[in-house]
């Protein structure tokens, strides 16, 4: 577990984190092939985190999350839920692009998914979306895949010290899945799971 870093504000700790990522992370410092880490971005108080997989060419390119066109149709599924990207932060499992977008290594996520699980401590949101099978299995810690767990409520325990309360995780499918998978089924599925995820934050209000 990361020792968080001290700031008087999520701001500050998130900025804090970063520096302490990009100058220690064990692989994000010895991965080759890409050419900048995306370390994630958005509300440091954010009631809704996005969970990705790694940045593609795009994100790589531009050092930020989902601007690629699975991040146009993230930012569809935000827009649709009535929020939009200022209000949310998004981040991956891996900050820096795996070569030719291969799915990351476990021993990949081993090393740098702390740094991911350091920025869900410092926002503690009220909910996590899980976008397809990656973030699902780090977060949940299963290897079950995502056909199964998406649509049900799971949760994920910050690794605090004397223990912290879970945190609501809705798994979904990955928007480049849905873009490969435009169906009038999965299209249905993943807004059913995004309705969830609204009836949720406006019942804690
Ligand atoms: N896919 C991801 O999982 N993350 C990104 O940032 C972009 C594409």
């Amino acid at each position: 577990m990361i020792a968080l870093p001290e700031g008087r504000t999520a701001t500050a700790r998130l900025d804090a984190l970063r520096a302490m990522h990009d100058a220690g992370c064990p692989h994000c410092t010895t991965a080759t092939g890409h050419t900048q880490t995306v370390f994630g971005e958005g509300n440091p108080a954010a009631r809704l985190v996005f969970v990705g997989e790694a940045p593609g060419e795009t994100e790589d390119q531009l050092g930020r999350p989902f601007v690629g066109r699975a991040g146009q149709k993230l930012d569809e599924m935000i827009k649709a839920m009535g929020m939009s990207r200022a209000d949310v932060y998004i981040a991956n499992v891996l900050k820096s692009r795996p070569p030719d977008n291969r799915t990351p290594m476990p021993s990949e996520v081993e090393r740098c998914a702390p740094y991911l699980a350091a920025q869900l401590r410092i926002i503690r949101p009220q909910v996590i979306v899980s976008l397809g099978g990656p973030a699902t299995k780090f977060l949940l810690g299963v290897e079950t895949g995502i056909t199964k767990l998406r649509g049900q409520w799971a949760s994920w325990t910050p690794p605090e010290e004397g223990g912290a309360a879970p945190i609501p995780v809705m798994p979904t499918y990955h928007p480049a899945y849905l873009l490969r998978n435009y169906t009038p089924k999965t299209r249905g599925e993943v807004w059913s799971d995004l309705k969830q995820v609204m009836d949720r934050l406006q019942r804690q209000g």
